[in-house]
């Protein structure tokens, strides 16, 4: 059945209205233009008109385990985006992971017709697909290229603008060879787990961020494909989420439970943890604890601060993460709990550090990614060196750094 325009049009509407006030600032009236001008439906069909202008991000595709392999992004992130990348007229843009297409529509409005914009997708069926929602909403002059966005696209090289809309855990050299000179790159970025929508310029080979964006994104498949590790607790439900390969032995984790946990809280009550993450994800060990309420009723462990993946700290034996309790009026304190021989330790590390990040102040975070040669950089917030790269994030506070120092595990 065809989608009534006059619904669509006025979900459309309501959809940028909520957009407008996004993350505390404007959008960009070019990014907000685009968003009213482009029929988010169309490039959506057989989707409720409820669920295509809601802010949820919708599911297109799945493999056969049920794993969502292609989406429309939410529309908050889709705003956030293409603000982060900057768009004028006339620019030429690369996409990585067109989709439905939807992103890629929007990608033309705002460069218009002395742009161009060329869009990279794996999946050779959805790439056909968002051919066809291009063609017939009046975008078919956007080049859509099956394949894998890895390599880049060097025909239509070099672009102004390099979008990616799938989690990246490296920036390859192909984008760095095809982006123009003071080019910009937007990409949902993997650091230890944490996911950021970086905004980075490249100069003399180092890619520096310029801007940061909170973000979650399925991750890339293809030569650039780097699993998560989801290494579940036995019949306790509990889920050890680890990006970076460190090992973990699920057994002597799903013994430790049976110690009973330690917990200290630290007096420090919050609104938001804004970047403890990224302090955490400093020290070694940093996983993830997925624990949904059934997991944590199952367990019997404490609940974790998030659900949806608190942060910790693992030992061989032992694994301690970030609880949170009721403080003066919209505040959480927070505090630790492990379980393990080595429990105290660990609630000990965890909680120097939430006060280390809280004395800090620190400043705007920036991510830097250079060359693997070259010496380690001390005093950083953290250094993941990667298959071909070393990401450095830094804080711009120098006493968060001294504090970090000293507190290395
Ligand atoms: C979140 S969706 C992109 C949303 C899209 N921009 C839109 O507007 O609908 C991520 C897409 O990236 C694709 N993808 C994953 N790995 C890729 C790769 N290496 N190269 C190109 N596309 C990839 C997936 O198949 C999926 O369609």
């Amino acid at each position: 059945m065809e989608a009534d325009p006059m619904t669509a049009n006025h979900l459309r509407t309501s959809m940028v209205t909520r957009l407008r006030d996004w993350d505390g600032g404007a959008l960009p009236p070019s990014v907000d233009a685009a968003m009213r001008a482009v029929p988010r439906e169309a490039f959506l069909p057989g989707t409720p008109l409820a669920d295509a202008y809601g802010s949820s991000p919708v599911v297109t595709h799945r493999d056969d385990n049920g794993i969502a392999t292609s989406s429309a992004s939410a529309p908050g992130i889709v705003a956030a985006m293409l603000a982060q990348l900057d768009v004028r007229p006339g620019h030429r843009i690369l996409e990585i992971g067109a989709g439905t297409g939807y992103n890629a529509a929007l990608l033309a409005h705002l460069t218009g017709p002395g742009g161009q914009v060329t869009t990279v997708e794996l999946d050779h069926g959805v790439a056909a697909e968002a051919e066809q929602a291009l063609a017939t909403t009046g975008y078919g002059h956007v080049t859509v290229i099956p394949g894998d966005g890895e390599y880049g696209h060097r025909p239509n090289a070099p672009y102004d603008r390099i979008i990616v809309t799938v989690g990246a855990w490296e920036l390859p050299a192909a984008w760095a060879d095809q982006l123009a000179p003071a080019g910009l790159l937007v990409v949902p970025f993997r650091m230890r787990g944490l996911t950021r929508s970086v905004t980075f310029e490249h100069t003399a080979g180092t890619w520096r961020s310029r801007s940061m964006h909170e973000c979650g994104f399925m991750p890339i498949r293809g030569a650039g494909a780097v699993a998560e590790r989801n290494i579940p607790l036995a019949d306790t439900g509990l889920t050890i989420r680890i990006d970076d390969g460190q090992p973990a032995d699920a057994d002597a984790l799903r013994r430790a439970l049976s110690s009973g946990p330690a917990q200290s809280w630290t007096g420090i009550e919050v609104t938001v943890t804004g970047e403890l993450d990224f302090w955490l994800a400093g020290l070694d060990g940093f996983f993830r604890l997925l624990a949904g309420n059934d997991a944590v009723q199952r367990s019997g462990i404490v609940p974790p601060a998030f659900n949806w993946g608190a942060m910790g700290l693992l030992t061989g034996d032992s694994f301690a993460y970030l609880t949170r309790r009721p403080g003066r009026p919209g505040h959480s304190e927070l505090g630790a709990c492990g379980y393990g021989p080595e429990r105290e330790q660990l609630i000990s590390t965890y909680t120097d550090r939430i006060r280390a990040f809280n004395r800090s102040q620190a400043g705007r975070l920036q991510v830097e990614v250079h060359p693997l040669t070259g010496a380690p950089l001390p005093g950083t917030l953290m250094q993941i060196d990667k298959r071909n790269s070393r990401v450095i994030v830094l804080t711009e506070g120098e006493v968060g750094r001294e504090a970090l120092g000293a507190m290395a595990v």
